[in-house]
């Protein structure tokens, strides 16, 4: 096996009604305080995604953005970055969405993607998904296919990430909390 979920799983805390009752915050902060854990974390990607057709790499604000950059530099593609409104310069696509605990709004540059662009779209965790089809819809939105959806975390219970599968885009996560 080339990652250990246990092991992974291991590092990820767990805080009771943060940021609001009922709900069960999973935690990455350890992984990153973990050079085991983040080298397991960024290998388990690069295997997967080495020898792939991924042209680009797209990441959403914030927690997103850790694991991708690393993994932008290893497999050497263009990074896009998905930022919550407000935050990128220039003009701007922008897609408003509701998520687990909130509403909010991603944004990309104009410009950011192309047609026939193929794009592995990275995200730390799937809940409802809300977020994830925000991103996905910006950037299909510019022509852009998405190969895969990969996440360190699936929330099953929530259903984002089958609702992202009968859309018939793959998901790819390390490891999955009830
Ligand atoms: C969290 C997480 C995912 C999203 C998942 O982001 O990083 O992006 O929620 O929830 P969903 O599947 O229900 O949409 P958050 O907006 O809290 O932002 P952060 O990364 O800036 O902490
Ligand atoms: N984003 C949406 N739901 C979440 C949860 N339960 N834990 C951490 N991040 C989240």
């Amino acid at each position: 096996m080339l990652y250990d979920d246990f092991y992974i799983k291991s590092l990820i805390t767990t805080i009771e009604d943060w940021p609001k009752e009922g709900i069960s915050f999973r935690d990455i902060t350890p992984i990153f305080s973990d050079p085991k854990g983040m080298r397991m974390v960024v290998d388990a990607y690069v295997h997967r995604y080495i020898a792939s057709d991924i042209t680009h790499i797209a990441c959403i604000d914030a927690r997103g953005f850790l694991i991708a950059a690393v993994l932008a530099y290893e497999l050497q593609k263009p990074l896009i970055l998905i930022r919550k409104k407000g935050k990128l310069p220039g003009k701007t696509i922008s897609q408003r969405y509701a998520l687990e605990y909130g509403e909010a709004e991603l944004e990309i540059q104009e410009g950011a993607v192309a047609e026939g662009d193929n794009i592995l779209l990275f995200d730390d965790l799937i809940a409802t998904g809300g977020t994830l089809f925000a991103a996905i819809s910006l950037l299909t939105s510019q022509g852009a296919s998405i190969k895969e959806v990969a996440a360190i975390i699936d929330l099953p219970d929530l259903q984002g990430s089958q609702k992202i599968r009968d859309a018939e885009i793959p998901v790819f996560s390390l490891c999955a909390f009830d």
